[in-house]
């Protein structure tokens, strides 16, 4: 189909039958859930319409937003350790308070419904529910999500938790971290314990948050925790990453909950800056390590040749990748989180150059497109796999009024729109982020939320994009 066809189609709402997700059967609350809309305002010419069930989300994750930090028995995690180390985050912000959302829990569930929200990806805390990051459960801290998850499931607003967004216990860490092959057992281990105590509430399970971050920023450049600059031991990090993805899978399964797990990848459309040869030599091996490099093993149960053929003969990750562990971290998902922010270009001297305006995060390019590529190439290599998009959203200057982020999810959902009309299956679309919060090393002078946080008083207050998002949920659709 070409594109100017597509969107005739999609613009009269009709997209196609067969095209639209279906909700999962036999899911305790798939994505999806909520009410209908029927005294919802309509769309009108040229509006598109979604399918029908789409997921409308938003999300966030646990450090950034809950505070309670020495609380009911939580245990420190690496961003503890590093946002208090001198020097680690602007102005030495931390986690300590962020959003206070786990003080105001009731007051954020109560927004969520305002703004009409169908489905809410938010993190669990691995150190809040075992303060060591393994052995005992901390009553405390579980009773937490489980009034969260609760009060989400009275409010027909789908759980989606996710169960590591980069917090890694420090009792672990003390133990080596990601960088230890135990590490990925622990992570199963913790896993599975949540599948035991929420599973029959919550029916969408996310294992891992961007790992591609963790190892780039985390330790690589060492930007975010744990802090280290060892691209060496990074990817042997990256490696017991995707095992522990495949092992909680495993777990997933093995605890006979119903529901749906996957990972949460962010991904980026890889182009060439120019024409030449080179230029698209040096994008294929950026697109290995972008994109390829996570998808192949989650979706296919294999690591790309040439991005192992990239790695240096002496390169620890190669005797890091056991025999089995790729069968392991391939583990068949239920579903995948695309998570998409900015495309990349790359030079024949392999060097990243930008094409399109950037936000106040530098690295946010704003290519609106890059997402239907992303989403229809998916959809071309791996099949037919379920995607949700778990995270896409800028930071804005604008104080209320934010129209720049208007213009931008604007865009965002055509693209989006676009690739259902191509026949992608794609269940839902999460905001990033629901509440202004603490941004890791950029502390919070970012400011993501589609409600605005008070600085210091953490009062909330709906901006223009929430309330622009609620009428999109409403009328189940986008008014170009
Ligand atoms: C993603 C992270 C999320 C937030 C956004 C802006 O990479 O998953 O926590 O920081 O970027």
């Amino acid at each position: 189909m070409r594109r100017r066809h597509v969107l005739t189609l999609a613009a009269a709402g009709a997209v196609a039958a067969g095209c639209g997700p279906d909700k999962p059967a036999g899911s305790p609350a798939g994505v999806g859930g909520g009410g209908g809309n029927s005294a919802a305002p309509s769309l009108g010419p040229g509006g598109l319409a979604f399918p029908q069930g789409f997921a409308w989300g938003a999300s966030t994750s646990a450090y950034q937003i809950e505070g309670a930090a020495g609380e009911d028995g939580r245990g420190p995690s690496v961003w503890d350790t590093f946002s208090h180390q001198k020097g680690r985050t602007r102005g030495g912000d931390t986690g300590d308070v962020a959003a206070d959302h786990y003080h105001r829990v009731y007051e954020d569930l109560d927004l969520m419904q305002r703004i009409g929200l169908r489905s809410y990806r938010f993190s669990i805390s691995w150190s809040r529910v075992m303060p060591d990051g393994r052995g005992a459960l901390n009553a405390k801290g579980l009773d937490f999500y489980h009034r969260l998850v609760d009060g989400l499931l009275a409010r027909k607003i789908t759980p989606v938790a996710t169960l590591f967004h980069w917090d890694t216990p420090q009792g672990l860490q003390d133990k080596g971290g990601w960088e230890q092959r135990d590490c990925a057992q622990w992570f199963a281990d913790y896993a599975l314990q949540m599948f035991y105590s929420l599973g029959d509430k919550v029916g969408t399970w996310l294992t891992l948050n961007e790992p591609k971050t963790v190892v780039q920023m985390g330790y690589t450049a060492g930007v975010h925790a744990p802090g280290k600059r060892d691209k060496r031991v990074a990817d042997v990090a990256g490696h017991h990453l995707l095992l522990g993805h495949g092992l909680a899978v495993r777990a997933f399964r093995g605890s006979g909950k119903p529901g749906r797990i996957g990972a949460a990848l962010n991904l980026s459309p890889v182009y060439p800056a120019d024409a030449s040869a080179g230029a698209a030599r040096q994008a294929a091996l950026v697109d290995d390590d972008e994109n390829r490099r996570w998808l192949e093993p989650v979706l296919r149960g294999r690591y790309p040749d040439s991005w192992l053929a990239a790695q240096p003969a002496n390169a620890p990750v190669r005797a890091a990748i056991r025999d089995g562990d790729a069968a392991t971290i391939g583990e068949r998902s239920d579903l995948l989180g695309v998570q998409y922010y900015n495309p990349v270009y790359v030079t024949a001297q392999g060097g990243r150059v930008n094409k399109h305006p950037t936000t106040q995060a530098t690295w946010l390019e704003v290519f609106p497109d890059g997402l239907f590529d992303l989403l229809t190439r998916i959809g071309r290599d791996y099949g037919d796999v379920a995607l949700t998009v778990t995270e896409n959203g800028m930071p804005s200057t604008s104080d209320v009024q934010d129209d720049d982020r208007i213009a931008f999810l604007r865009d965002h959902l055509a693209a989006a729109h676009r690739a259902i009309a191509a026949g992608v299956r794609l269940e839902g679309y999460h905001v990033w982020s629901l509440l202004d919060n603490f941004e890791w090393a950029e502390g919070y002078s970012q400011r993501w939320g589609l409600i605005r946080v008070d600085p210091q008083s953490k009062e909330r207050r709906l901006r223009a994009s929430a309330e622009w998002y609620r009428d999109v949920i409403a009328r189940n659709g986008v008014q170009p």
